[in-house]
């Protein structure tokens, strides 16, 4: 009796495993997934600094995308000082004093030029093939390992124009990136202050060719 009892669970577990491995869903999401879905380019800071091991690890996290022929031309710089980033901000208003670019960014909680971030990741490449693929998958591992980690990210192409002022080239300098590579942009990092919704995408541009 004990056997014909063992053997009816026996087969009932055997026959709820089969079930489960056809409810279970097929898609089922992994953190990736959850972070792409999560993330959402942050504009407003806590003042809360950013721990040196997270931004280490963001930018290994970044180091480890793919690039082509595996040549990682890339160069990353991370800033968490907040001198530095004052002095970037103070010298890049006085520089665009009375146009429309200081106007644009003196919003009511306005602290930095990096969207007000307590870190910042500058992101440099040299002139060659393939070189806007190779950073940007850089970025987004950043952005993706930031979500996890819970920090907030927002991708600064801005930096192009803001560095580009004279009075910006001491800043830029000190960054210190290799000759011949240009900066390309930034990635403002820190404990996000803001939720925002999720920005529409088109799902229409994606098209299965038959
Ligand atoms: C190459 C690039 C440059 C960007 N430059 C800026 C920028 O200078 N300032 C800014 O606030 N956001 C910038 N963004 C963020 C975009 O505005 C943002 O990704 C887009 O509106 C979608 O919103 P989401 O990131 O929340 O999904 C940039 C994004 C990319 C990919």
């Amino acid at each position: 009796m004990k056997r014909v009892l063992l053997l009816i669970v026996l087969s009932l577990s055997a026959l709820a495993g089969v079930w489960l491995s056809i409810e279970a869903p097929k898609h089922k999401k992994s953190g990736v997934i959850d972070a792409i879905e999560a993330r959402r380019s942050i504009r407003a800071y806590k003042d809360q600094p950013v721990e040196r091991e997270k931004l280490q690890l963001l930018a290994e996290c970044g180091v480890k995308a793919p690039s082509a022929m595996n040549l990682q031309e890339w160069e990353v710089r991370i800033v968490d000082n907040k001198e530095w980033i004052d002095a970037c901000t103070a010298d890049y208003l006085k520089a665009v004093e009375g146009t429309d670019k200081a106007k644009y960014m003196l919003t009511p909680t306005f602290k930095n030029i990096f969207r007000n971030a307590p870190a910042v990741i500058f992101v440099a490449a040299p002139k060659c093939t393939f070189a806007g693929e190779n950073i940007g998958f850089l970025g987004q591992n950043i952005m993706l390992a930031a979500t996890e980690l819970g920090l907030g990210t927002c991708c600064l192409g801005s930096v192009q124009m803001i560095f580009a002022e004279p009075a910006m080239q001491k800043h830029l300098q000190s960054l210190g990136f290799s000759e011949g590579y240009t900066l390309s942009y930034a990635l403002a990092v820190g404990y996000p202050d803001e939720t925002p919704e999720a920005k529409e995408r088109d799902m229409s541009k994606i098209k299965f060719v038959e």
